[in-house]
């Protein structure tokens, strides 16, 4: 790619199929002005129990097809990319790609954040297997606050119920009570539990029921949004490359009607979807 031929593009959002719409939901409310492109690998979902290859290279893909439509910039809306993918292209592929670009990833934004949010120091991550086996969380947060106790917990049904579109179902409690009760039985301290994949949101009126009172549940769009706002003032140079229509689109590997559908629901306002080929 030449470095010399940038225009201006929009931000491109990525995750492994409806997770990242939890975060393309907050960017957007707190940064309207730019130009969003989403895309959903959601004929490959879930990354979650896939090898550190696959996500891997499913991930380099998706991020070279936002670069060539027009993308400067790229937010892994996934814990398990940003977990498996994240440094690997950061650090070697970029720099041969076109090292003016940025990929960032959501794990760090939301371990800056967990002082804040937890007072004990004692945290419950639950993720996918990627995610959770990978101890990016535990790694980080070792880094941040040495003294936080972090319990991992893997929740290896809860991605393909959001993508079957069982969110709602009755047999979605089934699953959510367990993982909860047992996360929970690990560290009965714990008094915040991050939601550590962005397909999690879309399940958090059943955590909500199943997690004891008291207990503060984090989801990671607010905390995105903030921390890509503050990016883009930190990073002129990166800002000044990125649209400003306030328009989002959306790509989508798997179906571009199911997706349609899915997608305006969550987002509130009518989308089109258009289906590409990776
Ligand atoms: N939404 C993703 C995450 O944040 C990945 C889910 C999956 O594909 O397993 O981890």
């Amino acid at each position: 790619m030449n470095e010399c031929n940038h225009i201006k593009g929009p931000i491109g959002v990525f995750d492994s199929g409806y997770g990242g719409l939890t975060i393309l939901r907050d960017v957007r409310r707190v940064l309207p002005e730019y130009d969003y492109l989403y895309l959903g690998d959601n004929a490959r979902a879930p990354y979650g129990n896939r090898s550190f290859e696959l996500v891997y290279r499913f991930t380099l893909e998706s991020v070279k097809a936002l670069f060539e439509r027009g993308c400067s910039l790229v937010i892994l809306a996934c814990n398990t990319a940003s977990a498996k993918a994240l440094r690997t292209i950061q650090q070697r592929d970029l720099p041969l790609l076109d090292p003016s670009r940025r990929v960032l990833g959501i794990i760090r934004p939301t371990v800056e954040r967990l002082d804040e949010l937890s007072p004990r120091g004692h945290v419950g991550i639950m993720g996918t297997r990627g995610t959770i086996n990978s101890q990016s969380y535990d790694i980080e947060t070792a880094k941040l606050h040495p003294s936080f106790t972090v319990t991992g917990h893997a929740c290896p049904m809860w991605v393909p119920l959001v993508e079957n579109g069982e969110a709602a179902g009755a047999g979605a409690d089934y699953f959510v009570k367990q993982e909860l009760d047992s996360l929970m039985s690990r560290d009965p301290l714990i008094d915040t539990i991050v939601l550590a994949c962005t397909h999690y949101p879309l399940l958090l009126e059943k955590i909500s029921r199943y997690t004891p009172q008291g207990v503060r549940i984090v989801t990671q769009g607010e905390i995105v949004a903030h921390s890509l706002a503050d990016y883009l003032v930190r990073h002129p140079e990166i800002a000044s490359r990125c649209s400003t229509g306030g328009t989002a689109s959306y790509l989508t590997t798997e179906s571009a009607d199911r997706f349609t559908d899915m997608a305006s629901l969550f987002m509130g306002e009518p989308v089109t979807a258009s289906h590409i080929e990776l």
